[in-house]
């Protein structure tokens, strides 16, 4: 598997999902979820490239990648209200025996994307700590 060493803050998180995900899935409800969340991995690489200064900062993509991250986020719970079996996902089942705090945790990193100011590097980088934080927080409870 291959590591995402560009992302500064979001490294070990990407690069760590993609590591477990040794069993591809299969059903199209789990495949649209992990798809979300690799939209998710794609927006922090850009964003913590350019926090970090390995990409050049681009007003453009980086507006792209919040806007990624804010509206993705708003469709966490829609993405994941079906649990179809499938042994290639990651999802724990705690996610729907404890809806409404999964829930929060996604209106977590909603809230993080929306802050985040993204108008220069200096602003994604002072904001890259709480977007980040918002993914590990889901992570550690509810991913496998
Ligand atoms: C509300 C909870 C939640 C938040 C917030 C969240 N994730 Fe996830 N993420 C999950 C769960 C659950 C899975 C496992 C999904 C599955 O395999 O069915 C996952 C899986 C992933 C994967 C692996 C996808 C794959 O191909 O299997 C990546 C990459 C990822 N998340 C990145 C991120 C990033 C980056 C952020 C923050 C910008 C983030 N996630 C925020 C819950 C969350």
């Amino acid at each position: 598997m291959k590591k995402l060493t560009q992302a500064l803050v979001f490294g070990m998180i990407v690069a760590g999902g993609i590591a477990y995900a040794e069993t591809e899935a299969t059903d199209p409800t789990v495949i649209a979820r992990q798809d979300l969340m690799k939209s998710f991995g794609g927006a922090a690489k850009v964003l913590g490239g350019m926090a970090s200064g390995e990409v050049a900062f681009d007003a453009a993509a980086a507006e792209a990648a919040k806007a990624t991250l804010v509206n993705g986020s708003a469709e966490i719970a829609a993405k994941f209200t079906d649990n179809p079996s499938d042994p290639g996902s990651e999802a724990k089942p705690e996610i729907w025996t404890g809806w409404d705090a999964f829930l929060a945790k996604a209106q977590g990193l909603n809230s993080a994307a929306t802050a985040l100011d993204v108008a220069s590097a200096e602003g994604i980088g002072a904001g890259m700590g709480a977007v980040g934080g918002a993914c590990k927080a889901c992570h550690t409870d509810y991913r496998m």
